[in-house]
């Protein structure tokens, strides 16, 4: 039989989207099945015009391409769906029951859902009203639990040495301490690796709440060495002890969480004002985001969308592809979204980031 499958991204971008929707279209190809993607998460199930034909032909030339040919939204929640009613105001209502009956009607096999893990909590509701659902991992904060990576991390982290390392000269130049904020939400995954191949000498990660006298003893330990410069790389969910997450505060940028962002700013002042030294910051935000994949995240997201569409043949649903070297497996769904992975205190990266001499913050050395 002719099987029709359907493939959505949602949440935030991450690089790799399209190479996954380059394996799936490919894969379903070859087994002659149909390919349709919805745009902008469900919204392909809500009007026709955002559901679109996804063939060989239409996908060649996208894997190497940032961004997500199907577009992709964080407040597309169906289940609270922000909607504007005649009268002009905003109402949320509930379109999941629409959304169900559009997918039966069209007599999908299943849907590939590709996304982080709001994403992947919709699409386990979805799950549980009856629809098949297989989940892809996608966020660039590698912060979901049960496979070893998401997609799109790889290629963040890579943006983010690439500034610190850009950041040395000019910190050297001039004497200073350079801050840079990255993204990651509630985990330090990028701030962890970037900082620690980028030649940090300070790290903040979520994980360990900082004490910024830790902080600024490293920074004037180097200057006792003579190094008269310091690099300072801080996860954006980062705290002081006793301190509180910085966000640009809730509803400010149009969505239900608020958005993280503002701690390197505050760290970089507290440094100038204890250590009189001339520092400034930056955020990287969603540079981190853009571009095209790695070579690492390419073959990961091909990897992740052949395996879709295997899970997808055997019929395993309200799973999701998860890696774990060298395996593709698949897990439930409600296993990968139940908390948010947390670097472990005690990896080998971290005993590394200490040995070499990297402040984490805290009074560890
Ligand atoms: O989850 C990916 C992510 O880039 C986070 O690292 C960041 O906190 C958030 O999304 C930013 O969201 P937005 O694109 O809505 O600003």
């Amino acid at each position: 039989m002719r099987e029709k499958i359907l493939i959505s991204t949602g949440g935030g971008d991450a690089p790799g989207l399209n190479a996954v929707i380059f394996a799936v279209v490919k894969a379903a190809t070859r087994k002659g099945w149909e390919v349709y993607g919805s745009r902008s998460g469900y919204s392909g199930l809500l009007d026709r015009d955002d559901l679109i034909r996804l063939t060989p032909e239409s996908v060649e030339g996208i894997l190497p391409i940032g961004g997500t040919i199907l577009g992709s939204t964080n407040k597309g929640n169906p289940f609270a769906m922000p909607v504007e009613n005649l009268a002009g105001e905003i109402q949320v209502v509930d379109v999941s029951e629409k959304i169900m009956a559009s997918f039966k009607r069209m007599g999908f096999l299943c849907h590939i859902a590709v996304g982080g893990d709001g994403s992947l909590e919709i699409a386990h509701r979805f799950a549980q009203l009856g629809m098949p659902v297989i989940g892809v991992p996608k966020t660039i904060d590698n912060d979901l639990e049960v496979t070893d990576r998401t997609f799109g991390f790889d290629t963040a982290v890579s943006t983010a040495t690439d500034a610190i390392d850009k950041l040395h000269s000019t910190a050297k130049s001039h004497d200073r301490v350079m801050v840079v904020e990255v993204m990651g939400r509630d985990s330090g995954w990028i701030a962890l690796y970037s900082g620690v191949s980028g030649g940090a000498d300070v790290i903040l990660v979520p994980e360990i709440p900082f004490s910024l006298d830790a902080v600024c003893e490293k920074i004037a330990d180097n200057e006792l060495h003579g190094k008269h410069y310091s690099i300072v790389v801080v996860a954006e969910g980062a705290t002081a002890e006793n301190g509180e997450v910085i966000t640009k505060g809730k509803g400010e940028l149009g969505r239900e969480e608020a958005v993280l962002g503002g701690i390197g700013e505050w760290v970089a002042n507290e440094i100038r004002e204890r250590l009189g030294k001339d520092t400034r910051s930056l955020v990287l935000g969603h540079l981190q985001r853009g571009g095209s994949p790695t070579t690492f995240d390419r073959l990961l997201a091909l990897r992740f969308g052949a395996a879709a569409v295997r899970m997808a043949e055997a019929e395993i649903f309200d799973h999701m592809v998860a890696w774990t070297p060298p395996h593709m497996i698949s897990v439930p769904i409600a296993d990968a979204i139940c908390r948010r992975k947390k670097i472990d205190l005690s990896s080998d990266k971290v005993l590394t980031a200490r040995e070499i001499g990297i402040c984490l913050g805290d009074t560890q050395e």
